[in-house]
C-alpha cells in the first residue's frame, strides 16, 4: 500500500483520518498515528487560541505526524490567528476547506508545511491546483458532512489526468478494506476517512450521537441545508424530520436578498454551529448529528485501532 502519501507523510497506510467538526480530537489522532494513518483536527474545533495552542503542543511532543483543517472562508473569523499557530508549530500538514486557500499555501509552503485543499468540482480543483498545493482532496458525493456534487468515479479520474504531479485523495465512501481497495484501484494516493470514526471510544461526543451511528444506516442520511447554508449530510433524526432539511420560503428570500444575504448566511452558519455543537456533546430532543452514508459499516463503539484494523486488512 505505498504511495506517494505514504512517502510523504512518512505513513504506514495511505490513509487520513479526515478533520471532523466536534469530533475529532488530540486522542483520536494519537490512536491514528499509533495505528500506521494520519489523522487531521479542524483548528475550529477548539474555542480559544490557548486550547488550540494546548493541543498542538501535545500533538508536537508526541512526535508524531498530524494535520490541522483550517476553514478558510469568511465564516471563520479566527482564522489569521489559526494560521499563525499553523506556523509557529511548523505542524506537519494542512488541509483547506471551503474557500480560497491562496493565504495558506503561500504562508505554509516557504516553511515546508504540506497543504492539500478539499475540492468538489473540477472548476475549483483548477484554481486551487494553480496556487501549488501539495495535493487535492477530492470531496465526492459520498462524503460524510460538506458533500460535493460528484461520483469518485467521475472526480477521481480527471483529478488525476489534470493534475499528475499533485497527490489526489478522494474522501467519501470509505468504512472496510474492501471499499478502501475500490478508491485506490482508482488510481489515487489515498483516502480521507471520516465518518467511521465517530464511533470511536477516543471520541468525546456524547454516547447518544456514537450510538446513533450504530443504530441507523445508510438510507437515514439525508442532506440539509439548513445547518450552514451548504449541503450538509446529517442522520435524519426525529428532530431533522420534523424541521425539515430545506429552508423555508422566508429563508430563501433573506439569503438571496442583496443587502441581507450576507448577514443571514453568517446568522444561519452560527446558529446551525451551535445546534450541531449542543447535539454533539449534550443529546436531548434537538438531536442534528453530522454522519455520511458509511455509518453502514458502523457495527459498534470500538477503539480507533480496532476501527483501522478494519479498514487496512490487518488482523
Ligand atoms: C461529523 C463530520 C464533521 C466534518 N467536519 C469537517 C470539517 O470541520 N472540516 C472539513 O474539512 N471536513 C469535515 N468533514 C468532512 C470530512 O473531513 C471528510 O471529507 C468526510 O468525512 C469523508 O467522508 P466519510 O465520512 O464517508 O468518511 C466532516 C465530516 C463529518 C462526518
Amino acid at each position: 500500500m505505498q504511495t506517494r502519501l505514504t512517502k510523504l507523510l512518512g505513513i504506514q497506510y495511505p490513509v487520513l483520518m479526515a478533520p471532523m467538526f466536534l469530533v475529532s480530537n488530540v486522542a483520536m489522532v494519537k490512536a491514528a498515528a499509533a495505528n500506521g494513518i494520519a489523522g487531521c483536527i479542524p483548528a475550529l474545533n477548539y474555542r480559544s487560541n490557548q486550547e488550540l495552542r494546548k493541543a498542538m503542543t501535545e500533538l508536537q511532543a508526541a512526535e508524531i505526524c498530524y494535520g490541522i483543517n483550517l476553514i478558510v472562508n469568511k465564516s471563520n473569523y479566527k482564522f489569521q490567528d489559526q494560521l499563525n499557530l499553523v506556523l509557529e508549530f511548523k505542524v506537519p500538514f494542512v488541509i483547506t476547506s471551503l474557500g480560497n486557500p491562496s493565504k495558506v499555501i503561500e504562508a505554509c509552503k516557504p516553511k515546508g508545511i504540506i497543504v492539500f485543499c478539499d475540492v468538489s468540482t473540477i472548476e475549483y480543483a483548477h484554481k486551487a491546483a494553480a496556487l501549488k498545493p501539495d495535493g487535492l482532496i477530492a470531496v465526492t458525493n459520498q462524503a460524510g458532512g460538506h458533500l460535493g456534487p460528484l461520483a469518485p468515479q467521475e472526480l477521481v479520474p480527471e483529478l488525476i489526468r489534470l493534475f499528475p504531479d499533485l497527490l489526489i485523495i478522494s474522501a467519501g465512501g470509505v468504512g472496510d478494506y474492501k471499499s478502501l481497495n475500490e478508491k485506490l484501484e482508482l488510481g489515487v494516493d489515498g483516502v480521507s476517512i471520516g465518518t467511521v470514526f465517530i464511533a470511536s471510544e477516543e471520541a468525546d461526543v456524547c454516547i447518544e450521537y456514537k450510538q446513533a451511528c450504530v443504530d441507523y444506516s445508510a438510507k437515514d442520511i439525508v442532506c440539509t441545508n439548513k445547518l450552514s447554508g451548504i449541503p450538509c449530510t446529517v442522520i435524519n433524526t426525529e428532530y431533522v424530520k420534523k424541521i425539515g432539511t430545506q429552508q423555508n420560503a422566508l429563508q430563501k428570500l433573506l439569503s438571496k436578498n442583496k443587502t441581507l444575504k450576507k448577514w443571514f448566511k453568517l446568522w444561519t452558519y452560527k446558529r446551525g454551529m451551535d445546534t450541531l455543537y449542543n447535539s454533539a456533546f449534550d443529546a436531548g430532543y434537538h438531536n442534528v448529528w453530522c454522519a455520511g452514508t458509511t455509518i453502514e459499516y458502523i457495527d459498534a463503539i470500538r477503539p480507533v485501532s480496532e476501527i483501522v484494523k478494519r479498514i487496512v486488512g490487518k488482523k
